[in-house]
């Protein structure tokens, strides 16, 4: 598949040489043509580095890897006609770290960045996924050796389905992935990000997750 992955931090990084080694045609956007970044990325995996709009443009899907603050102004920058009709994985957390460590969310409670973005992108199918875990985790989940969980949600049933076989491919078990409903939902998976990165400073590391156990 023909995938761009806007962003060129590591999150788009560790992403894109995953879906490399799975055979996938890969570019890594930007704000300029010739990211630093981008480009070691690309020489050192094969892949191709553009700006965001380039990039979207002639992409089947398209991740979302962006710094959560700036994500709308990237989608700007991209333009919805470049976006439009494909699935839109949104990776991204609305972190504010301009008061320091733990960071705040800059939306939350009764919005979401990815309702945002899909808000943005009425003829572009967001799908909300991999937020919740730490970048290594994402494309590597057996790092964590249980069965934990991986929520997504978003409105078109049939994107998610293409996102699950994505992350099938990822090595993520169809039974991990929990289904939550429309994009709004995304309101709690990226709340949750209060707690992650809590989580994150008790144990010193970013290789675990939740697991979600139902009673019988
Ligand atoms: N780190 C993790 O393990 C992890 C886990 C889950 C979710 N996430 C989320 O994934 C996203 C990417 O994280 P990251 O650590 O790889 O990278 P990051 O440093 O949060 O973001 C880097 C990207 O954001 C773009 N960017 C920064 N400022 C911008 C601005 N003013 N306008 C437009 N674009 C701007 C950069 O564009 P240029 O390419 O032009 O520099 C770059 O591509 C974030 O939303 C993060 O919260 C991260």
């Amino acid at each position: 598949m023909n995938i761009a992955i806007l962003g060129t931090g590591q999150v788009a990084q560790t992403i894109g040489t995953a879906l490399v080694k799975l055979g996938h045609q890969v570019t890594l956007g930007s704000r300029t043509e010739h990211n630093e970044n981008g480009v070691a990325w690309a020489e050192a995996n094969g892949g191709q580095t553009h700006n965001f709009a380039t990039a979207a443009k002639e992409a089947e899907l398209v991740f979302n890897c962006t710094a959560g603050m700036h994500s709308l102004s990237v989608v700007q920058q991209t333009g919805a006609e470049n976006l439009a009709g494909k699935v839109l994985i949104d990776v991204a957390n609305p972190l504010d770290f301009s008061q320091g460590f733990p960071p705040t969310l800059s939306v939350c409670n009764d919005q979401s960045l990815a309702e945002q973005i899909q808000q943005a992108l009425p003829d572009t199918l967001v799908v909300k996924a991999l937020n919740t875990v730490a970048n290594p985790v994402m494309v590597e989940p057996s790092r964590v050796p249980c069965q934990h969980s991986l929520p997504i949600c978003g409105n078109d049933d049939r994107a998610k389905e293409v996102v699950k076989e994505l992350l099938q491919q990822l090595g993520w078990q169809n039974d991990q992935i929990l289904d939550l409903g429309d994009i709004t939902n995304a309101r709690g998976t990226e709340m949750y990000l209060a707690l992650w990165v809590r989580l994150y400073g008790a144990l010193g590391t970013g290789d675990f997750n939740i697991q979600i156990q139902k009673a019988d």
